[in-house]
């Protein structure tokens, strides 16, 4: 108790240092979109996967929230919601707004920084090739740094600061955001299990990198090493988990219903068992195996194998962490065989159940399905961000293919990611590269305040009425932004009023930088965008508007991109089709039920 309120009234004092390795001097910068068009000619490392890293996290530095220091690179950014915290009397502010909005949402916030973790555990090389690391190193500290403040102390962790009902009626910059901007906190009383259990998992995952653990026998970050940082972190970790497993168990949204409204979490097992995975990694001699039996424990006891199944196949994201606990005990069983040593389960059970998983994509015997243009879909999952479920999937499988495990299937895995990733960097029928800024095709419309430039013609005002075109043009290129991804049918339509296919977040972010790095560990050859003709997606950019969870005029007038003729032959299926939406929208209905996804802004 007493060193509890040191620890707080010290974070209330001092303001945190961002001591870390030194910026270089000369910034980067995001080059201009038509470099994404020059071929790198089989330079090594390649320039074009390093340009694509570089990018990708100049994302995060475009979504900082609170103070941001004299050498940011993003000039058009400003400070912002400085009285972060002050109804809490703490300061929170800092950490990165979520998505397209100015809501700072804890429990996406620190899932991408574990995935972030996660990926340069097994390709953090990669990093070093681009000369990132620095910048790796700024992005990952903004938000560790910020939910170190947002975990005053033992039992007490803020999860939302910022009101969606609020910020979502306001589409101005940085300079107007609507306040109040309240806090909202978990604690012994009003717990969180999945929320707590999460923030362990992202301290221990970072711990982890920061203290030179690696899950790949091949590469590690070389200069990131922080040995006094990592035990920072260890200790959030602890305790976070310690607030997880000694309170009552319960989803946090029963705690804090206003982030139920953003990301209400569907269990918390998987938080649980991967928290304690990652713990397992993070911590040293007993106390790691401790950590790697309650993984096992929480994996058993919430039937976290049930939910990998044929016909199930939990995705990996914000609220699903399922696929990434055997994945994770297996290269833990691999890289640290003393941890596990002790166990009742070790490398060959968690070997199969990840294989086991992996394989009902490659046979195609489950619920989730290619679309024709090559997309990796899940129902209900990837409907509000397409592109996700499949990158995330992709990431799975190249950090398996990193461990070093030996498994005969490596390649098919490797083979499967590398389609997706092709997919997402332009080899798709719309011939769009989904990252913002890395080519003149890429999308110029990301649904994102911060990037959009509008500026209100009257303080009463705080959203123009016609949120697709006013301004025709958004004031700044936000580069590096995956954008949410196209239709099940690979259509995209570059429409900013349209949430599902063109917003930005950061857990969009992650996986690709993850592959991205890796991309460069094993050498590939260049993304697949400098092989796009500028001009291609004009040419086959649907007309008509989507019909989708946030525009819904596409759907009376049927798909868009189709002659007079296909439109007539459109009334012959449409009671098929209408038959066929009746099914997913309840097969949508029930996926919302049982995966728990949350309403993205
Ligand atoms: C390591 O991290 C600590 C804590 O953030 C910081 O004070 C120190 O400057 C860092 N050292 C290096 C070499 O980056
Ligand atoms: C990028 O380069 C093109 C062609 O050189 C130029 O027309 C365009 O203005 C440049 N864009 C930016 C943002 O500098
Ligand atoms: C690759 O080679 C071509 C032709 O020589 C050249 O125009 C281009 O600038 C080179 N690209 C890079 C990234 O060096
Ligand atoms: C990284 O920096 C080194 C040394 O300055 C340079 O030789 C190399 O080309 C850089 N790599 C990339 C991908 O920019
Ligand atoms: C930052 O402030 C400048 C100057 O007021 C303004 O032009 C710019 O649009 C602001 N940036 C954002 C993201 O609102
Ligand atoms: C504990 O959290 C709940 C839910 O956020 C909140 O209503 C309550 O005031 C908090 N308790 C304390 C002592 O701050
Ligand atoms: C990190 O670990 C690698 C072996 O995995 C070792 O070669 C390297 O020296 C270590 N680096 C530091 C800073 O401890
Ligand atoms: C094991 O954990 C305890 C408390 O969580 C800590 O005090 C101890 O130093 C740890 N042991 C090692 C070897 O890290
Ligand atoms: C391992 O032990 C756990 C209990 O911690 C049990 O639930 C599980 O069935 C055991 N698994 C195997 C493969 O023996």
């Amino acid at each position: 108790m007493w060193l509890a309120s040191v620890l707080s009234l010290c974070l209330l004092t001092l303001p945190l240092v961002h001591a870390q390795l030194p910026l270089p001097s000369q910034p980067w910068l995001p080059p201009n979109a038509s470099v994404g068009t020059q071929s790198s000619n089989g330079t090594s490392p390649n320039q074009q996967w390093s340009n694509v890293v570089g990018n990708l996290l100049y994302f995060y530095e475009e979504q900082r929230s609170g103070k941001l220091p004299q050498n940011k690179r993003v000039l058009w950014r400003n400070d912002s919601a400085l009285d972060d915290g002050k109804d809490a009397g703490l300061d929170l502010t800092g950490g990165y707004y979520d998505a397209g909005d100015y809501v700072k949402f804890t429990f996406p916030m620190s899932f991408s920084m574990m995935s972030i973790c996660f990926g340069a555990l097994a390709s953090g090389r990669g990093y070093d090739l681009a000369n990132q690391t620095a910048y790796l190193d700024d992005a990952l500290r903004w938000g560790l740094d910020w939910l170190m403040k947002a975990h005053p102390s033992p039992n007490t962790y803020y999860v939302e600061v910022g009101d969606p009902n609020v910020d979502n009626n306001y589409w101005g910059g940085d300079q107007g955001i609507p306040t109040p901007r309240p806090s909202f906190q978990i604690n012994s009383t009003s717990p969180g299990t999945d929320a707590a259990a999460q923030g362990a998992a992202a301290f221990a995952a970072c711990s982890a990198l920061y203290n030179n653990r690696t899950l790949s026998a091949s590469s590690s970050t070389s200069t990131l090493q922080n040995a006094t940082y990592a035990a920072l972190l260890q200790g959030h970790a602890r305790d976070l988990y310690a607030f997880a497993t000694n309170s009552p168990m319960q989803l946090y949204q029963k705690a804090v219903p206003a982030a139920g409204d953003g990301y209400a979490s569907s269990d918390y097992k998987d938080e649980l068992a991967i928290a304690a995975m990652f713990l397992a990694l993070s911590e040293t001699g007993s106390n790691a195996s401790t950590y790697y039996n309650d993984a096992i424990k929480w994996y058993y006891s919430g039937n976290l194998a049930f939910s990998l199944q044929a016909g199930e196949e939990a995705v990996f994201n914000w609220d699903s962490k399922t696929p990434a606990v055997p994945l994770l005990g297996a290269a833990i069983a691999n890289a640290y065989p003393n941890v596990v040593s002790g166990s009742n389960v070790t490398l060959n059970l968690w070997q199969s159940a990840v294989e086991q998983y992996f394989n009902v994509f490659i046979n195609k015997n489950g619920r989730s399905y290619l679309t024709n243009g090559g997309l990796l879909y899940f129902p209900g999952d990837s409907d509000e961000a397409s592109l996700n479920p499949a990158l995330n999937t992709a990431m799975l499988m190249m950090i398996y293919a990193a461990t070093g495990i030996s498994s005969s299937q490596m390649d098919e895995y490797r083979a499967y990611a590398q389609g997706q990733i092709d997919y997402v960097m332009g080899k798709n029928p719309m011939n769009v590269p989904y990252v913002v800024g890395v080519h003149p095709d890429s999308p110029v419309n990301p649904h994102s305040a911060i990037s959009t430039g509008w500026v209100s013609p009257d303080p009463s005002v705080l959203a123009p009425s016609d949120f697709a075109n006013d301004p025709p043009q958004e004031a700044y290129i936000l580069y590096g932004g995956v954008v949410g991804g196209p239709s099940p049918k690979d259509l995209f339509y570059d429409l900013r009023s349209d949430w599902v296919e063109n917003e930005v977040a950061l857990d969009y972010n992650a996986p690709l930088l993850t592959l991205a790095a890796n991309a460069l560990v094993v050498g590939s050859g260049d993304p697949w965008y400098t092989q796009v003709q500028p001009g291609s997606y004009a040419a086959v950019k649907p007309s008509g508007s989507p019909c989708d969870a946030a525009v819904s005029t596409g759907c009376k007038h049927g798909p868009g991109h189709l002659s007079t003729g296909a439109k007539i032959a459109i009334g012959v299926v449409v009671s098929v089709v209408g038959l066929a939406i009746i099914a997913l929208a309840g097969y949508w209905w029930w996926t919302s039920k049982t995966h728990g996804r949350g309403r993205r802004y």
